[in-house]
């Protein structure tokens, strides 16, 4: 079961009113530091990012979500870059090897099913010196909050496959090996710079 799969209506009524102030924040200073042209984002949603992005960049972007898709070609207009939409998997990508300068992820590794997979589609689709940028919500690090985290995922993990005890970080150390990790807050909210 995959919560998003059908999200898209409701989803996009009501993330304004969820989305903590600070995501406006992150999600630009992310997409500025942007080194195109060719840019991917994973998990495109609704199109959070789209009118963020900085002109001159050729986005592609891919959900596995038809409704959430369908959402994101509402906004293109709002991006001031060019924009391609496509219905796909993170975790088996249709496009060549070595294609991207940059890729892009925002809170889409709490649902991807299997995070190592992925990330090695995102490390195959990277162009040599490219960077895949990302802000994630992460198992917390106090005890009490691992287990907090740990338990809600025992139930959210099998009927909406939304996780709240995903380590993000350790797993593109694995696969990346070079890595930045800014905690940005809320004792969850991280964001990475992962480098080929
Ligand atoms: C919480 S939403 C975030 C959307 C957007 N990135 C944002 O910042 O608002 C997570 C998105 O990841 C997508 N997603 C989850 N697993 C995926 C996968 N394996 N491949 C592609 N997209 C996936 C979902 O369909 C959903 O649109």
């Amino acid at each position: 079961m995959n919560i998003y799969k059908k999200a898209g209506p409701v989803y996009a009524r009501l993330e304004r009113h969820l989305e903590p102030a600070s995501w406006k924040h992150w999600r630009q200073t992310m997409l500025r530091a942007l080194e195109g042209p060719e840019v991917l984002e994973v998990g495109v949603g609704t199109g959070a990012n789209l009118p963020y992005y900085p002109r001159g960049i050729r986005l592609t972007a891919v959900d596995s979500s038809a409704s959430m898709l369908a959402k994101a070609a509402d906004r293109v207009r709002q991006c001031p870059c060019s924009v391609q939409l496509y219905h796909a998997d993170v975790e088996q990508l249709p496009f060549d090897a070595n294609r991207f300068d940059a890729v892009v992820s925002t809170c889409v590794f709490c649902s991807v099913s299997r995070p190592r997979q992925a990330l090695l589609e995102i490390r195959r689709v990277l162009k040599p010196g490219g960077c895949l940028h990302m802000i994630e919500h992460v198992e917390p690090q106090s005890l009490l909050g691992r287990l907090a985290a740990r338990a809600a995922s025992l139930v959210t993990g099998p009927l909406l496959g939304e996780y709240f005890n995903r380590r993000t970080g350790e797993l593109l150390q694995e696969v990346f090996g070079r890595l930045e990790d800014e905690y940005l807050g809320q004792a969850v909210f991280h964001r990475y710079r992962a480098f080929l």
